[in-house]
């Protein structure tokens, strides 16, 4: 079973290197590096406001899978999913969102889940597809999950 626990101070630095990664980068609609010093402003931000929530998944030695992070909005919330590089390609994508997604509904009221989706990476439709989410908006890549 996978665990999906809220990311500490102490992430800061692994998170920078799997988001950072250009083969993380290649599938965000922003592609451009970022520096370390940015990443630090935004993720001390992002850990210190309640209305986005980021999920470190865990196997179950503790081993980092991925990163969930939910961007929310009353009883919404949009989500964005990237794994640990050399965790890709071994069916994980859909159990690490699942895990972060049941996290999160024991935390709040949360009615939909969106997520905007390149429709060319195959691998993240598949996922958000398995993970439940229907696409609702084909040129725009957006796909929504009713909880
Ligand atoms: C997208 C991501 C979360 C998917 O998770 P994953 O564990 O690597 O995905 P899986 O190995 O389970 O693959 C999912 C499916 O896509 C298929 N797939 C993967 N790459 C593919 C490709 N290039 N072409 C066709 N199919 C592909 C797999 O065969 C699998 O198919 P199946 O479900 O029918 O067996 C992960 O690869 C990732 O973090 N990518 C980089 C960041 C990213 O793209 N985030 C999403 C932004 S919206």
């Amino acid at each position: 079973m996978l665990v999906a626990r809220i990311a500490e101070e102490s992430d800061c630095e692994s998170v920078y290197l799997w988001r950072n990664h250009p083969s993380t980068r290649a599938h965000f609609f922003n592609k451009d590096p970022i520096s370390f010093s940015e990443h630090k402003r935004w993720f001390e931000k992002v850990i210190s406001q309640n209305h986005t929530l980021l999920y470190i998944v865990e196997d179950p030695k503790g081993d980092p899978l991925g990163v969930v992070r939910f961007d929310v909005e009353i009883n919404c919330a949009e989500v964005h999913i990237y794994l640990v590089p050399d965790k890709r390609g071994r069916g994980y994508g859909v159990r690490v969102l699942d895990a972060a997604i049941e996290q999160l509904m024991l935390k709040l009221p949360i009615y939909t889940l969106l997520s905007k989706v390149k429709p060319e990476n195959v691998a993240s439709v598949k996922v958000f597809n398995k993970a439940g989410f229907v696409e609702v908006e084909v040129e725009a890549g957006l796909y929504i999950k009713k909880l």
